[in-house]
């Protein structure tokens, strides 16, 4: 048996898997987002021990874990977590989607050797910017680092007693040399920092670690368990779906949007604003646009009109032609295309009959909106996309992947009914590490249904998405 957990943004997820990878339970806890300054975004890293804790209180009192031999972390990305020299937490953990260090990642973006050797843009939300920002406004708290984790890398920190990380997530710091594989010393120097307040890198397959005896025999794990590297979120979700060979691909309608294509080489394109990252199995990398509020954007729609998401989506029908009122989901700010943090979303085209279905209708058609310049970033990196699978809470919107597969002109696969998404993925790198297995686990999941182009609706979504990018020009001039 192993066990995948996924540290996200609104949750923690525990997930055990059997030794024919078939889940066998699975138990939740939720996390809540501080934002105690506009464009900021923070959580206690103590909120996400107390939440893993609590998801395995549950699990094994449901399911015995006597059997487990290894476990997998995935987990939000991006995130800065600072440990001083005792152990202690210094601040808060600044999230991938805080937009604060906007200035100070431009400014390191600017100079050539960050995009050189890490391959990406330095995005605010990345971790290096966040450093820079804590050396500039917090300077003490600077000083007092001793070691600067990911999130799941904290998690790990707590099971295991290992400062470890693995590369999908180092990638996503803006100091790894993503080519090589290692961290930058050169970067890493010019933040004030070095190789000894980094973590340890493995690959995501590979054993980390050991669970800590007393935290086993609180959940009934008495053997020896190993904790294999895992990976960043879209990483672990890609091995989770069998997203590992060129060709495939996974649209992601989360907190985050995500278009994800595997690769087995390292092609990065920074002036695309793609995201070049190594994936979670050795010798393979991964390209990916990344909008920062996919089903984000829905819940904040279905909360100012009182409402939830599901009941918004559920009567909308068969798929329609674009209406006159567009949504531009910037809500904070955007990574592919425009690496614009100060951008903010608009409804525009307001009129009479503009009711809830229609603007629940514009929300979704935004969003799509905001993939199809990830399917064109991607493109113009030469990446192809040959299966695209759908994965993420809003993918039970029938309404939403119709747009998308019109949209990106690709047909989509919606899993059977079955979760196979980061927490399983995280398993799958789990049962790897313990085992000495590789790719071959990372198959693609039964296909319940294929949501094919509507070819006659084609045109008209091309049409909104041109007055939707003519309309972020104008939105750009504004702010
Ligand atoms: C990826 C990214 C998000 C987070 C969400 O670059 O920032 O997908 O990983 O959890």
């Amino acid at each position: 048996m192993y066990l995948g957990i996924d540290l996200g943004t609104s949750g923690v997820k525990v997930l055990l898997m059997d030794d024919a990878q078939t889940v066998r339970g699975e138990a939740q806890a939720p996390l809540s987002v501080s934002r105690p300054h506009p464009g900021w975004s923070e959580q206690s890293p103590a909120d996400w021990i107390a939440a893993t804790a609590r998801a395995l209180d549950e699990l094994a009192a449901a399911q015995p874990l006597s059997k487990v031999r290894g476990i997998g972390l995935s987990g939000q990305m991006h995130g800065a977590v600072l440990v001083d020299a005792s152990g202690e937490v210094l601040r808060p953990c600044i999230l991938w989607n805080d937009t604060r260090a906007h200035v100070e990642a431009a400014e390191m973006d600017a100079a050539p050797d960050w995009r050189r050797i890490s391959g990406n843009i330095v995005f605010p939300g990345f971790t290096a910017p966040k450093l820079e920002w804590v050396r500039r406004n917090e300077q003490d708290l600077f000083e007092r680092t001793a070691l600067v984790l990911l999130p799941k890398d904290y998690l790990r920190l707590w099971l295991t007693g290992e400062a470890v990380s693995e590369m999908s997530d180092a990638a996503g710091t803006s100091w790894l040399d993503t080519g090589a594989r290692d961290w930058s010393d050169g970067l890493l120097a010019a933040s004030g920092l070095d190789r000894a307040q980094m973590p340890r890198l493995v690959e995501g397959s590979t054993p980390s670690g050991k669970l800590r005896a007393a935290l086993g025999e609180r959940w009934g794990m008495t053997a020896s368990v190993i904790v294999a590297g895992g990976g960043g979120d879209n990483a672990a979700s890609a091995v989770g779906v069998g997203v590992v060979k060129p060709g495939t691909a996974f649209v992601s309608l989360g907190t985050s949007g995500v278009l994800f294509a595997a690769d087995d080489a390292y092609r990065p394109a920074p002036e695309t604003a793609v995201h070049s990252f190594c994936h979670a199995l050795p010798g393979t990398w991964h390209q990916m646009g990344v909008i920062l509020s996919a089903t984000d954007a829905l819940e904040w729609y279905a909360r100012v009109v009182g409402s939830d998401a599901a009941s918004l989506t559920g009567g909308l029908g068969p798929l329609r032609a674009p209406g006159r009122t567009l949504f531009l989901p910037y809500l904070g700010g955007e990574r592919t295309p425009h690496n614009d943090a100060a951008i903010r979303g608009a409804f525009v085209g307001l009129e009479h009959a503009a009711d809830t279905a229609a603007l629940t209708r514009a929300v979704l058609e935004g969003v799509t909106h905001a993939l199809t310049d990830c399917r064109q970033a991607l493109a113009a990196t030469g990446t192809r996309i040959e299966r695209l699978i759908a994965v993420g809470g809003g993918s039970r919107s029938d309404y939403w992947l119709s747009a998308i597969a019109t949209a990106l002109d690709v047909t989509v696969e919606l899993p059977a009914a079955g979760d196979y998404g980061a927490a399983f993925g995280a398993a799958r790198l789990g049962m790897m590490a313990a085992t000495g297995a590789g790719a071959e686990l990372a198959t693609t999941p039964p296909i319940a249904r294929r949501i094919v182009p509507e070819d006659g609706l084609r045109a008209a979504f091309a049409d909104a998405h041109a007055r939707y990018t003519e309309t972020y020009r104008s939105l750009k001039g504004l702010s």
